[in-house]
């Protein structure tokens, strides 16, 4: 059942590169067949070679988004969207200041929504996702505790879009954007497991030492929600692009 397929290179630099050639192929093509291409998009650190490369490739091959609908997977809460710590902040900074999507095409949860409004809110977000026609690629990034988006463990493969509570691992890691782990949002809005799983085709991307142990988990750990990356296994169409270094504690029968 474990098909994930894996992409190894000697820096995340290589793949990072190589991973924005596949995306825009894909829009490249969609473009020249007056087709819309759908995203997933992430944060963290992990993408933002990524992202620049895709950004490089707008600015010097004239690749267009202007038929590029996007999805972000997830946004902290509360969080107000003008937050220069919010995923909002972080995409335009990123990404969308500088390439052609139509700021109508963007979609990113809304940490600002009321409590009261969240549950609607996030089955509008599942349905505006399914009104495109599904996501073609979906980018996601690991946390140390196995999270994708703010799946945190004990998600299950049943979750969709909905409200969080954020673990201690990840808002440690997070404090140092948030000058503090007391500043650190506690819940967040995310897209679930099943949203993830519903997507047509998943690259995933780690880098560095610190990913290693998670990594091997991902892959090779009987599927669980305790690491809920581990649903990946479930998935048909998933590429784990890795550097050498998050690659390091796979075995090499884990390789192929
Ligand atoms: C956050 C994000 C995740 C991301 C993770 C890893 O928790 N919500 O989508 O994958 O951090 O972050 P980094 O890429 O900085 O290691």
């Amino acid at each position: 059942m474990n098909t994930i397929q894996k992409s190894i290179f000697p820096t995340s630099t290589e793949a990072s590169k190589n991973v924005a050639k596949e995306i825009s192929l894909l829009i490249k093509t969609n473009n020249n067949a007056g087709k819309q291409t759908i995203l997933g998009l992430a944060t963290g650190s992990t993408p933002l070679e990524l992202y620049k490369e895709l950004v490089n490739i707008h600015k010097n091959q004239g690749l267009s988004f202007r038929n590029v609908i996007t999805f972000n997977l997830d946004e902290y809460y509360p969080m107000n969207p003008e937050d220069r710590n919010s995923y909002v902040h972080f995409m335009n900074k990123h990404l969308f200041d500088y390439i052609d999507i139509d700021k109508d095409n963007i979609h990113i949860p809304d940490g600002s929504v009321s409590e009261d409004n969240i549950d609607e809110y996030c089955e509008t977000y599942e349905q505006t996702i399914r009104a495109c026609g599904g996501i073609d690629i979906q980018l996601l990034g690991i946390g140390r505790s196995g999270h994708v988006g703010f799946n945190e463990p004990g998600s299950t493969r049943l979750t969709r879009t909905r409200l969080v509570k954020l673990g201690q691992i990840t808002r440690n890691d997070a404090a140092p954007m948030f000058s503090g782990v007391e500043h650190v949002p506690k819940q967040a809005i995310t897209m679930g497991i099943r949203s993830i799983l519903d997507t047509k085709k998943i690259y995933l991307l780690a880098w560095g030492k610190s990913k290693a142990a998670i990594v091997k988990k991902a892959l090779t750990d009987k599927v669980t929600d305790k690491i809920p990356a581990t649903f990946l296994q479930e998935h048909k169409n998933t590429t784990v692009f890795l550097d050498k270094e998050a690659a390091s504690e796979l075995v090499q029968e884990q390789l192929t």
